[in-house]
């Protein structure tokens, strides 16, 4: 063979890979609304960075007349790139080579690029599109699941590991996303569950579409398996390239600075008078945030998950930061099962790849009732407190209104080693809320009064007097300050500098105990 021969032979070799499984299924992906696994590697990489691994790899199986059908890269796309000019490793399932299907080929190809990443400390970006296990293979199949299973858990807290669900993700394949840090669904075009919906109706006799049981809105609203969910393809992919920009490249390193935005002039000015004179009145804490943090930067996790608590990245003075908020405008901002769940996820992922957290505080408690307590909120809101005790990145909290009870303690209190801690002088920092409070410890003394109602109005200004205001908790340190809000941005600025070189660890141990 000449040198061109061979030099034609390397090109057209390239052009095959380049088709997967051929013309025609690229034209059914692009009809169900979706992109191929390639174009989707172009929107999500800097253009021109992609550097494929792997993409001569065939099956080795010839069960059921598989032998006859071999395609390049046997149906999946491997390699590394740039997102905002910081290396990632990808990988990005074809459903045009037998549905995306993983063979222990497939799965070894994953796997190389996953043991890349570890070794070279850089994070792994999943777009996942595939009818599961390649039947045809069997074991071998189960067997290259459980090994990017392995694989996952090693490199959890090591590496940020993003899943995008872009299609079909079934039975045990829906492990690997959710073993990983952050996953994504694109709405009407992928879906995540166990058993599909006729499995379902067999054994439950539920009717239920694919969509309902597990498209992105079932997973982003009602389970929580999905922390987002996009309208189409280039808008997953243009989201998964934010969030990369938050996060440091391995568990070793700090998220990258960019230059400090002051937050909007109008939000910034607002902050003075958004807590409502009314304690029960709510107002939004996200407006809270903007007023806070640098312009634009505040990026929601789980937005339609357990609203009554906010999470997502942020950056303070052009640093990122995790934020965790109640939100009153939700169940008042209670904590119940699925919000405390929410918020010690994302306090465990910012604490393990070394991300600040900032604590918005307005909780009247945790939720009563028999739901919730045979549901087991206290083994739920337990992680939330574990999360915030065994975290070990600076930590800061701003008590905006209301922090009563236990939720006080789990919510980043000094306490359990938070490092600044501050309230605005709307603060009410006390066992619980005025009324509860009265109607306890005074029933007897109210009932017995000529006037009940007044005595009981008397009481109520005399506990709020006493208690309803962040003085006592501020005379015994337990804050650090009382703080205008329009000073709040500039002081956790101050704070953070000086926590920049914070040392700190948890005892020696072979693993944790989290209540699971
Ligand atoms: C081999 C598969 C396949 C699979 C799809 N194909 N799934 N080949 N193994 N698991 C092939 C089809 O034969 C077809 O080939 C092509 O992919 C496209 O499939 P269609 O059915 O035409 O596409 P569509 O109508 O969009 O339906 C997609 C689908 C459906 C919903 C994913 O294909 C399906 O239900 N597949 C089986 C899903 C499944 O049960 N997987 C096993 C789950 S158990 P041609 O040549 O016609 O293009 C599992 C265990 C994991 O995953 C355990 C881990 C612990």
């Amino acid at each position: 063979m000449g040198e061109n021969e061979k030099t034609e032979r390397l090109k057209n070799l390239r052009e095959q890979a380049k088709l997967g499984g051929g013309e025609q299924r690229i034209e059914k992906q692009h009809e169900k609304g979706k992109l191929t696994a390639r174009e989707r590697l172009d929107l999500l990489l800097d253009p021109g960075s992609f550097e494929e691994i792997d993409a001569f790899v065939t099956h080795r199986s010839s069960a059921f007349g598989l032998g006859k059908q071999q395609f390049l890269g046997d149906g999946v796309v491997t390699g590394f790139g740039k997102v905002e000019g910081r290396p990632v490793y990808v990988f990005s399932q074809d459903f045009t080579v037998f549905g995306g299907s993983l063979s222990e080929t497939h799965a070894e190809k994953i796997c190389k690029i996953m043991d890349l990443a570890m070794k070279n400390g850089v994070p792994i970006i999943g777009l996942n599109d595939s009818g599961g296990a390649r039947i045809q293979e069997g074991v071998s199949s189960l067997g290259g699941y459980a090994e990017v299973f392995w694989r996952n858990s090693m490199a959890s807290g090591v590496v940020p590991q993003i899943s995008a669900v872009m299609g079909p993700c079934a039975g045990g394949a829906v492990y690997s996303p959710a073993l990983t840090d952050f996953v994504y669904m694109v709405k009407n075009t992928s879906y995540m569950f166990v058993t599909g919906p006729n499995v379902v109706k067999t054994v439950t006799h539920e009717e239920v579409t694919s969509e309902d049981l597990g498209g992105a809105t079932a997973h982003g609203t009602k389970s929580g398996v999905a922390h987002f969910a996009a309208e189409n393809d280039a808008v997953c992919l243009q989201q998964i390239r934010n969030l990369i920009t938050y996060l440091p490249q391995n568990c070793e390193e700090k998220a990258p600075s960019v230059k400090s935005v002051k937050p909007d002039s109008a939000k910034a000015s607002k902050l003075d008078s958004i807590v409502p004179e009314n304690p029960n009145k709510p107002y939004d804490i996200k407006d809270v945030i903007e007023g806070v943090m640098d312009k634009d930067s505040f990026y929601e996790v789980h937005e339609l998950y357990a609203d009554n608590i906010v999470v997502g990245f942020a950056r303070l003075d052009g640093r990122s930061v995790g934020i965790v908020a109640n939100q009153p405008l939700s169940l008042a901002g209670v904590l119940d099962i699925d919000a405390s769940i929410k918020g010690a996820r994302f306090v465990r992922f910012c604490d393990a790849f070394n991300i600040p957290l900032v604590v918005f505080e307005d909780v009247p408690g945790f939720l009563p009732g028999t739901d919730q307590e045979w549901g087991g909120i206290i083994k739920h809101g337990a992680k939330l407190l574990y999360a915030f005790c065994e975290a070990t990145v600076p930590k800061m909290t701003v008590i905006t209104r209301k922090a009563y009870g236990g939720a006080y303690d789990v919510m980043n209190s000094k306490h359990i080693r938070a490092d600044y801690n501050v309230a605005w002088p709307s603060a009410e920092i006390a066992v619980m809320g005025t009324k509860g409070a009265v109607e306890i410890i005074f029933r007897r003394e109210i009932a017995k009064a000529d006037n009940p109602e007044a005595r009981q109005k008397e009481l109520e200004d005399q506990y709020s007097e006493e208690f309803a205001h962040p003085y006592k908790a501020a005379a015994r340190g337990f804050i650090d300050d009382v703080i205008l809000p329009s000073e709040t941005r500039e002081k956790l600025i101050r704070a953070f500098e000086i926590c920049q070189s914070k040392v700190d660890s948890v005892p020696r141990k072979k693993h944790d105990n989290l209540p699971l």
